[in-house]
């Protein structure tokens, strides 16, 4: 069986809003996700145009850190992180993202995380928009639905490039951009305001502003990566997709066309673009049947053309399934649900656990690319419980880890070129969808809790001690 690379990059993922805190320090400007309130499994996290005294708004403190960050760092480095994936924070950099002239606060505390990682040898991966922006530009623009944001991420991003240009080699423009194509992005991802409505899960869609929204990142997008390939060769400039792999439910034709047509518009969509540099055919069709006008200007094509990126890194949490008449039992799952798979066990949020669909998606992926994969998240969000002697033995998470390496492992005796490997919330973080702090994913357990409270002490889980064998032995000893 053919084993990783040499190279290969193991490591961990996180977010800015998910685990900084800090909301408001050193100059920091509110982002989108400042102004979401916490939720649960069951109430939606709602989004406030103000901050409201008294309610909890998760991001403000998160896991601190920023104020941890040589701790948390250190225990990267005892596990062995080759690469850390970590976002930065648009708005401690430009509060509004409007400003001319940078916040040297902001810059200065990512010179010393960076500097933390070096100093291990762990090489930073940086996503530079995770799933928030400035709130002004929310205010003046409704988010992405303006073109105006362009500009100012371009500002943005040649800020951080020259400034980072010998510490950081890997970039992610947007993290998981297809969220746009899907209802839950029109404020998580694109930052965009459906007036009279306030949950963050259940906004009033506007499909319309979405694709909007979607064309003006992916102009963003390829106007930054062409900057990179000209300015700094030595970079290497990645997309960010949230891979839901779409099984039909039934070898019914009419089931496999529905589960092709959600792959496309869902899954395929954006990164046929950030890698191809143009439209894919069948958005034609889509745009048409659902009154979608994407306006465009003059020279847009070109930019898509001169912007294709480096190598393509994909979210894998679980599969779903898709039928054309759906009459059988609905799951929930990340970004969206779907129809329940008899064949797949769940996590205890509902999504369904596919580790050989990791397998099948990495070979579609390559197969229609043909450029070097990353998986930068994966993982298994689950309570744990910490053990009378301070133990906490979360088997389940090794167990899901371990089923989707031996599949990784698979892909690549398949043929496949895979880079690397960063498991989402490597030490326990805020949940994205839900804000709370129960769904947890860390190798490291973090003493805060959903309603705020907790010590932020970091404890090592079990898994601690298997991801550390694994990384030594490169994926041999699981
Ligand atoms: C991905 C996001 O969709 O899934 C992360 O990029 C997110 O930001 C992760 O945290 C897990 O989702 P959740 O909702 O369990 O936090």
């Amino acid at each position: 069986m053919k084993t990783l690379r040499s190279d290969f990059l193991w490591g961990g993922a996180t977010a800015a809003n998910q685990f900084e805190g800090a909301w408001d320090v050193d100059g920091k400007g509110p982002s989108t996700s400042d102004m979401c309130t916490n939720g649960s499994h069951k109430t939606p996290k709602r989004i406030t145009r103000q901050i409201e005294e008294g309610t909890l708004y998760p991001s403000h403190e998160a896991i601190d850190f920023y104020h941890h960050y040589k701790e948390d760092i250190a225990l990267f480095a005892e596990m062995g992180f080759k690469t850390f994936r970590l976002s930065i924070a648009w708005t401690r950099i430009f509060p509004t993202g409007m400003e001319e002239k940078p916040n040297e606060a902001g810059l200065a505390f990512y010179d010393r995380v960076f500097d933390e990682c070096l100093k291990y040898g762990i090489e930073p991966l940086v996503t530079i928009s995770h799933y928030e922006m400035p709130f002004a530009l929310t205010e003046a623009y409704n988010g992405w639905a303006g073109r105006e944001c362009i500009d100012h991420f371009v500002r943005y991003c040649e800020v951080l490039f020259e400034r980072f240009k010998d510490k950081v080699k890997y970039w992610l423009t947007f993290n998981e951009i297809n969220a746009g194509t899907m209802k839950m992005g029109n404020f998580l991802s694109l930052g965009i305001l459906n007036e009279g409505t306030d949950d963050f899960i259940n906004q009033v869609d506007n499909e319309q502003l979405r694709f909007q929204g979607l064309h003006h990142q992916f102009i963003a997008s390829a106007k930054v990566v062409k900057i990179a390939h000209e300015k700094y060769p030595q970079f290497q400039m990645g997309n960010m997709i949230c891979f839901i792999t779409m099984y039909p439910y039934s070898c019914n034709p009419d089931d496999i066309l529905e589960a092709q047509k959600d792959m496309q518009m869902m899954n395929w969509f954006c990164s046929d673009i950030q890698v191809r540099g143009e439209y894919p055919y069948y958005a034609k069709r889509y745009f048409e049947e659902n009154n979608i006008t994407v306006k465009m200007e003059k020279g847009d094509f070109e930019i898509l053309k001169d912007g294709c990126v480096d190598f393509y890194t994909f979210s894998y949490y679980m599969s779903s399934c898709v039928a054309k008449n759906p009459i059988q039992e609905q799951v929930s799952g990340n970004l969206m649900g779907g129809l329940k798979n008899p064949h797949l066990k769940e996590s205890d949020w509902g999504w369904q656990i596919d580790p050989k669909g990791l397998r099948y998606t990495l070979n579609e992926i390559y197969a229609r690319y043909g450029i070097p994969l990353m998986v930068v998240e994966n993982g298994l969000g689950a309570y744990d419980i910490i053990e009378e002697d301070g133990s906490i033995n979360d088997d389940y998470r090794i167990d899901y880890l371990k089923e989707h390496i031996e599949q990784m492992k698979e892909a690549v005796a398949d043929g496949v070129d895979l880079m690397g490997y960063t498991p989402w919330g490597c030490i326990d973080l805020v949940s994205a969808s839900t804000g709370e702090m129960a769904k947890r994913y860390g190798f490291i357990y973090v003493e805060k809790y959903d309603d705020g409270t907790g010590t932020l002490a970091r404890r090592k889980k079990k898994s601690f001690n298997w991801y550390q064998k694994v990384i030594a032995s490169n994926g041999e000893n699981l």
